[in-house]
């Protein structure tokens, strides 16, 4: 007899697409079951600006999941994004009570951690533990059964703009849904591309996308240093329709087609045919005036993820180099392009684990939504404790985080 499995719904509204993607997740593998996407109106560089636009894109994206599915989807787990991202190391300490740590300990020891003074518009997602330290022992992955009198804990802390979260979670109930997790885009991403050997060698994944990159940095199996610039593919396609005076539309189609990242590299007789502005005659240009285009604007913005490295102090430390993700990570010649900027190795990748009806996840762009999906699994294996306190959607959430985080990292 088949055996019931539970179904999550992850939904990536991206700047330049909204997807949903309903699975069953068997041990960390998401067998995709239906899905849909379509073109988002609404969001800026990762945030929403325009509320309407933006629930008529979800509307869109679930109505085609619906009908593919032929079911109805009410909860989901949605990723956000945005340059007012921010991520910072924290630290926690409290008593062991009974002498042994317990569930209840380690529960306190990451509120501790969490408790920083933060501007009043600002709320804590996800506190992700790095290490805890048992009297002088550091260095502990696991510290529940250990017996000591104080436990430390290590974590990176992620936040976010309380209206830009709550502007999400609007969305997503005007559309008819109910959101069961807030969970930020690059710890998304970078769950669906990374191995545990890249984890704990220490890699930085890069999520180049339409309005946003998203980078987040791992070393010794945790995260050490988050952020979210606001600049990626759409700067691009904007350059493009600039320099070549030709409509977005075009611009765009160009980029994915004839686009590439190291203008070098394109044979310098080879041409394309640029439809032009206000019904005038399309033009023939060489296909290395498009890359000379593409590749300064390129280099500038992996240069600025460089050096968000430097200054957070990791650059030296990323034994398994540079993952490359997301939409903008398809343009061609992008991975020699970020060796020389990084002087490291790097891959472009998709998502590693998927299975089902693939086809809109399985690229580069798909890894926000399966990662959202292999975390809204771990959240719900996750046994809920008692000590959950608070109300609302993000409350119960960081309930739940902090179980499966554990696990996890
Ligand atoms: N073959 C390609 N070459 C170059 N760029 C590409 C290619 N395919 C897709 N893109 C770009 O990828 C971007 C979309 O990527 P993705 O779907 O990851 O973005 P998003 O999740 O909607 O946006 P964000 O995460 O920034 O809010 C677009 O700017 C698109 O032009
Ligand atoms: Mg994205």
């Amino acid at each position: 007899m088949a055996r019931r499995q539970a179904i999550h719904v992850a939904l990536d509204i991206g700047t330049h697409k909204t997807t949903v993607l309903v699975a069953a997740v068997e041990d960390g593998t998401p067998h995709v079951l239906a899905y849909g996407s379509s073109a988002t109106q609404g969001l800026r560089r990762g945030v929403v600006v325009n509320i309407d636009s933006t629930v008529h894109s979800i509307e869109n994206a679930v109505r085609e999941a619906e009908g593919m599915a032929d079911c109805e989807i009410h909860s989901v787990v949605v990723g956000l994004s945005g340059n007012h991202v921010r991520g910072f190391n924290s630290h926690g300490m409290v008593p062991v009570r009974g002498g042994e740590v317990t569930m209840a300990d380690v529960e306190h020891v990451l509120d501790a951690a969490r408790a920083v003074a933060l501007p009043a518009d600002r709320e804590v997602l996800h506190v992700l533990p790095q290490e805890y330290i048992v009297d002088e022992q550091d260095g502990i992955a696991e510290p529940l059964g250990m017996s000591g009198v104080r436990l430390e804990a290590r974590a990176h802390v992620l936040t976010a703009a309380s209206a830009s979260v709550a502007n999400v979670v609007k969305c997503c109930n005007r559309a008819g849904l109910t959101v069961s997790q807030v969970v930020l885009s690059p710890l998304a991403s970078a769950t669906a591309v990374l191995g545990d050997e890249e984890r704990e060698l220490g890699a930085c994944v890069i999520d180049l996308g339409g309005g946003t990159t998203d980078v987040i940095v791992y070393r010794g199996g945790s995260v050490r240093h988050t952020a979210v610039l606001g600049l990626a593919g759409s700067q691009l396609t904007n350059d493009i329709s600039a320099g070549l005076r030709s409509p977005a539309p075009e611009a765009e189609r160009l980029k994915q087609r004839f686009g590439s990242a190291v203008a070098a590299s394109v044979p310098g007789d080879e041409t394309i045919e640029v439809p032009s502005v206000g019904g005038r005659e399309p033009r023939v240009l060489s296909r290395q005036i498009l890359a000379e285009i593409i590749e300064p604007r390129m280099e500038e913005i992996l240069t600025l993820v460089s050096r968000e490295l430097v200054r957070a102090g990791v650059e030296g430390k990323l034994s398994s180099g540079i993952v490359l993700t997301g939409g903008t990570a398809e343009l061609d010649g992008i991975e020699s392009l970020a060796e020389r900027v990084f002087d490291a190795p790097v891959r472009v990748a998709s998502p590693s684990r998927l299975a089902g009806l693939a086809d809109v996840a399985a690229g580069p762009a798909g890894s926000t939504g399966v990662g959202l999906l292999m975390i809204a699994a771990r959240a719900a294996s996750a046994p809920i404790t008692a000590g959950q306190s608070g109300s609302g959607v993000l409350s119960r959430v960081r309930g739940r985080m902090s179980e499966w985080i554990r696990d996890f990292f």
